[in-house]
């Protein structure tokens, strides 16, 4: 009995295919490598396709006794999702509709997906509950919204059990160093924060010191790449012991500024971060952060890692990464 992992070969996948195989469990990874080059595998079985390729799906299950799947494959650029949408809603949406419709041929009716709290857009309450209006604000978001909404209706036709884990701002590198963010083609705050500290970009752009916060900078939940692996792990239990579909919240509940993650990171590097102040970005909300009470109530998970363990194996997968 084997555990499909699609997009197994990115950031968050990566983990968490090395935290299943860990703990003992069969893997088998399908992931297209156009966006990834495999090597965070370290070994795992992959296949090598497109999720949009029913028969493949079908195949790779049938051959595995594939009895749930992990579905991290997607795109993932906001920017990209607004210049370029139908990549978005070709390989997110349509790619989902495949991938469920492959998995049922093959009498597969697991799946835990890999949501994102920007559904969410800018909240009108925080912390953000899960009953917080969907109000996506870019293609992006709304393909996870469309995603989230098109397994739900593979429940209620096809009987296809899911949990979409709504990640909130993923951070920081595996404990051990061994695998990480691969910063060449991310715009998330902590890996440009990273590069600017490290000397390999110029100074990490601050968009805004003007909001209603603390510090007038922007506040997040960062949460640790190692805690969302295992809470895939807890909502890959929840549906093999029966659980009903759902949605759920991933964060620590706890807000973090931009300030904030410049001086942590400053005093882990011992040396300031090159930044400069520059105008807001377009869209961005003031505050975000996560009511994570349903993952504890329904998972049995709560994070486990700090800010600090978010920058510590950053900086240091990072600066290793530039040694290599
Ligand atoms: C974090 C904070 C910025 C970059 C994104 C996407 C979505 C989701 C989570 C997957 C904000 C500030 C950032 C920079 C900055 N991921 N910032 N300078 O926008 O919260 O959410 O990641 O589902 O992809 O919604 O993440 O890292 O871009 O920004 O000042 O160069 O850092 O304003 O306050 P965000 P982020």
């Amino acid at each position: 009995m084997a555990i499909l992992v699609t997009g197994g070969a990115g950031y968050i996948g990566s983990h968490t295919v090395r935290l299943l195989r860990n703990l003992g469990r069969d893997v088998v990874v399908l992931d297209s490598l156009e966006r990834a080059d495999g090597r965070a595998l370290l070994g795992a079985e992959l296949v090598v396709g497109s999720i949009a390729d029913e028969a493949l799906v079908t195949k790779t299950c049938r051959e595995h006794d594939v009895t749930a799947i992990v579905h991290f494959a997607a795109y993932k650029s906001v920017g990209e999702s607004m210049s370029s949408p139908g990549m978005y809603w070709q390989n997110n949406v349509a790619g989902t509709v495949h991938l469920a419709e492959g998995a049922l041929a093959a009498g597969v009716h697991q799946m835990v997906f890999s949501s994102s709290a920007s559904v969410y857009g800018n909240p009108k309450v925080t912390p953000i509950t899960e009953d917080a209006e969907i109000r996506p604000e870019n293609v992006y978001a709304e393909s996870k919204a469309s995603m989230e909404r098109v397994l739900s209706w593979y429940g209620a036709t096809h009987g296809l059990r899911s949990v979409s884990l709504r990640y909130f701002n993923a951070a920081g590198a595996s404990l051990d160093g061994v695998i990480g963010e691969d910063w060449s083609v991310t715009t998330n705050l902590i890996p440009l924060v990273m590069k600017a500290v490290l000397g390999v970009s110029g100074p990490v752009q601050v968009f805004g010191n003007d909001y209603p916060t603390a510090d007038g900078t922007g506040i997040r939940d960062y949460i640790h790449v190692e805690d969302l692996a295992r809470a895939h792990v807890a909502a890959l239990d929840y549906l093999d012991g029966g659980g009903t579909s759902t949605a759920v919240n991933l964060g620590t509940g706890i807000g973090s500024s931009v300030l904030e993650i410049l001086r942590r990171t400053a005093q882990e590097a011992g040396r300031e971060v090159p930044h400069d102040i520059v105008a807001r970005r377009v869209g961005d909300p003031a505050t975000v952060y996560a009511n994570p009470s349903t993952a504890q109530a329904l998972l049995d998970w709560t994070s486990e890692l700090t800010l600090d363990d978010i920058i510590r194996t950053a900086y240091a997968w990072h600066a290793s990464q530039i040694q290599n």
